[in-house]
């Protein structure tokens, strides 16, 4: 089967790549000349373990190419993938479809034979209508159906997820699409992941949904977790204690410094404003949109509290700056407000990421970075840490302490225990979690 990809970011660069390696001859085109240069010389321009190698592999394969030119590509493809940005729209808050609609066009007048067009992009409800719409308008004979097939990958896990989804969710009302998507995916179905076909406007959708419920999720905890800090409870513990329900579910109950990345707020605040244009607000989502921003900052009032209220002229360390560990996607990253709040306060922050240095420097300009955790600890009236990468999980905190100016250490992650760090002579706070670390509740 004959696959073009529109867009090569974190999308559809996985996706294609993947799709490549299920034996289809793919595609991936970009309007940005430079990564697809890049990607044509085998240089990956994210970070997500193991693609490299998937793409060296298909492209030696002679199954993936990359190209800056929609025209031959379409023209021969049973399938035209839309996997291009949907970021917040400036100003308001909803999708901009811009980046969409735009793809759709360049491809219509290229449409030969019969070709599926799947909007892999997350998109509000009637988007594929529009599409359409866009489509026989520019080419009124072209023979196309439009699917929407939303992506529900993460980034750090996002090939595995690509070959190992939980469902693949497909929106179409074309019997002929019908069986074409059936075709793309067959190597997943016979690996027994469920294929749920239903309507479009369902599928777009199920996935804002998605998003909104573990968005929510998380918030959830988030309050849970300043609650415990305030009756002396302990939320690791509590998201264990309801996580075992099997209603409930244990995953994204985790407390932190609130979502961030290049989905969850934005697909959040655009549901929230498809359903107020829809008469049918989405209150929850409302409240959960306004609680995580404002988490950020008073996460970052949280560290100035456990400096001792005041961080003028004070170095605070932070260590991981990336919205989760295994990217280097700064996006919404809540290590950005954060910063900025100390910063706002006064304090020399230095901060380290291991892959996403490159791109914080674009988005945080105010501070120092450094080489490493000890790099970031020297000196420091105190540290912090906001991504939970594997590195920062057996901090050497004798050497910590030699060389900080004052022992302190802020997680925002729970990745320690309050015992273990005192022993070292830290002063440690947390999320959620009393002054002194109950034991853990014992199973029976
Ligand atoms: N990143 C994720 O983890 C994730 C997961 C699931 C769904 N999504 C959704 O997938 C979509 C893509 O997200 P992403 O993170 O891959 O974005 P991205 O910004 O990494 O990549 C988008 C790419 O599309 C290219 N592009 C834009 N217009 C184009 C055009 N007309 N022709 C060719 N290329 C074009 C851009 O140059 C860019 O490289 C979004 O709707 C997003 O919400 C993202």
């Amino acid at each position: 089967m004959h696959i073009t990809m529109i867009g090569s970011g974190y999308v559809g660069l996985v996706s294609g790549v993947c799709l490549a390696d299920f034996g289809h001859d793919v595609i991936c085109v970009d309007k940005d000349s430079a990564k697809i240069e890049a990607l044509k010389s085998g240089e990956i321009p994210i970070f997500e373990a193991g693609l490299k190698t998937l793409v060296a592999e298909n492209v030696r394969a002679g199954r993936l190419s990359f190209s800056t030119v929609v025209k031959e590509s379409v023209a021969k493809s049973d399938v035209v993938f839309i996997a291009v940005g949907t970021p917040s729209r400036r100003g308001d808050g909803h999708a901009d479809l811009s980046y969409v609609y735009a793809a759709a066009r360049e491809i219509a007048e290229h449409i030969t034979g019969f070709t599926v067009v799947v909007t892999k992009s997350t998109v509000p409800v009637g988007t594929g209508d529009e599409v359409e719409r866009i489509i026989r308008e520019a080419n009124p004979s072209a023979d196309v159906a439009v699917v929407s097939n939303p992506e529900f990958l993460r980034e750090g896990a996002a090939i595995e997820d690509f070959k190992r989804p939980d469902r693949i969710v497909i929106g179409l009302s074309d019997d002929r699409a019908r069986s074409v998507m059936t075709e793309v995916y067959r190597p997943l179905y016979l690996n027994q992941a469920p294929l749920l076909f239903t309507e479009r406007r369902t599928s777009e959708l199920i996935k804002y949904a998605a998003n909104a419920f573990l968005a929510m999720k998380i918030t959830f905890i988030n309050e849970m977790a300043d609650l415990c800090e305030k009756v002396g409870a302990n939320v690791q513990e509590v998201s264990r204690g309801i996580g075992l329900d099997g209603r409930i579910g244990s995953k994204f109950l985790h407390a932190g410094p609130g979502y961030g990345g290049s989905c969850f707020p934005k697909d959040t605040m655009a549901l929230a404003k498809t359903a107020q244009d829809y008469d049918s607000p989405v209150r929850l989502i409302e409240a959960t949109v306004s609680i995580n921003e404002s988490r950020k900052r008073a996460m970052g009032r949280k560290v100035i509290a456990a400096l001792g209220g005041e961080v003028r002229g004070k170095t605070i360390g932070v260590l991981g700056l990336t919205f989760k560990p295994n990217t280097d996607d700064m996006r919404d990253s809540p290590a950005v407000s954060i910063i900025q709040t100390l910063v706002d306060a006064g304090a020399r922050v230095v901060g380290y990421d291991p892959e996403g240095m490159e791109n914080a420097r674009k988005v945080i300009d105010a501070i120092d970075y450094a080489e490493d955790a000890y790099d970031v600890a020297k000196d420091a009236d105190g540290i912090v840490i906001v991504t939970e990468w594997d590195q920062f999980r057996a901090l050497d905190f004798a050497r910590l302490k030699s060389i900080m100016k004052a022992p302190v250490l802020v997680d925002l992650r729970n990745i320690y225990r309050r015992e273990e760090i005192a022993k070292f002579g830290f002063a440690y706070s947390s999320v959620g979690r009393p002054a002194m670390d109950i034991p853990a509740a014992t199973e029976h």
